[in-house]
């Protein structure tokens, strides 16, 4: 989700710095943004100048500490809560004094990241949906001790960058995440009395008008996203709903991550 984040950033007109763990992860992300700018261009969505002054927006580096002068930190990385932790405190080494650090997390707890930091003031989340450039909703979470200063300018920027924001609390899975994470469960649960994935998705497009059906939105996820999302509603709230269908973990043991492997429910070329 980051190249999407960076792309909504640059596109709207930010400097934008992403930061990537190796130079090959950098050069897969510029590339994922030239490829989606590129069909902007191709539609007429957008010119080949805007595309070209939105590649000039965005830098890409596997330093953390070029991060040094940014205001708004938007952090994406493994959804596992101690690395969040770690690099929230190292974060807060690298950045100014006024820096904002959001965590884009599906379901961790904003207040335990912060926890991390010397001043957790400055930390909150903003939690975009998959994938960021084509849907506008951001939640803006308000963790125990986040700043209405730092609330406010992240709605705001959220605003400039063209999206919905909405405010959410620091309850387990904000606002869309406590609906969406039992609903797909309980739709991959009824794949174990033998309906298919093909009919689950037709049922859900054809009959409540979803965009996609609840095996195809998985694999865009991430099955292994979604499981984290999951694991960390049922730690937080003994929900059974909540709880990962072992069907989801089989596959994830299997290597079947969804669109990013190749092969989830469906195949992907
Ligand atoms: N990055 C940038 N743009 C993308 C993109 C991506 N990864 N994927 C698709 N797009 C753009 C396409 O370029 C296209 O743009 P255009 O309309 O200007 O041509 C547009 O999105 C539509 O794409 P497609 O024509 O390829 O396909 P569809 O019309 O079938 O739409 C979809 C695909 C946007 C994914 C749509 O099916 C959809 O909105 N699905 C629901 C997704 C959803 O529910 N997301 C939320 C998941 S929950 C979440 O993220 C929370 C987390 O915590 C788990």
């Amino acid at each position: 989700m980051g190249a999407g984040i960076a792309q909504v950033s640059a596109q709207a007109g930010f400097e934008t710095l992403g930061r990537e763990v190796s130079d090959e992860l950098c050069e897969r992300a510029r590339g994922t943004i030239e490829h989606y700018l590129g069909r902007a261009v191709e539609k007429g969505k957008l010119t080949a100048e805007e595309r070209d002054a939105a590649l000039g927006r965005l830098t890409l580096t596997t330093e953390l500490g070029d991060l040094a002068d940014c205001d708004l930190v938007i952090e994406a990385i493994v959804e596992e809560l101690e690395p969040k932790r770690e690099t929230f405190a190292e974060l807060e080494r690298v950045v100014g004094p006024d820096a904002i650090l959001a965590s884009n997390t599906s379901a961790i707890p904003i207040a335990k990241i912060a926890e991390a930091t010397e001043h957790p003031e400055r930390v909150i989340g903003m939690h975009f949906f998959n994938p960021a450039p084509v849907l506008p909703l951001v939640e803006i979470i308000r963790a125990e001790k986040s700043s209405d200063e730092a609330l406010d300018a992240a709605y705001e920027w959220a605003e400039q960058a063209g999206k919905q924001p909405v405010r959410a609390n620091d309850t387990p899975g904000f606002i869309v995440n406590r609906v969406l994470v039992p609903t797909l469960n309980e739709c991959i649960r009824l794949l174990d009395e033998g309906i298919t994935p093909e009919d689950l998705d037709k049922a859900m497009t054809m009959g409540v008008g979803w965009p996609m059906g609840p095996c195809a939105l998985v694999d865009l996820v991430g099955v292994d996203i979604h499981i984290h999302a999951a694991e960390a509603m049922y730690e937080a709230t003994g929900d059974e709903r909540a709880k990962p269908p072992e069907r989801l973990r089989e596959m994830a043991a299997a290597g079947r991550l969804g669109r990013k492997t190749g092969h989830g429910f469906y195949s992907y070329d």
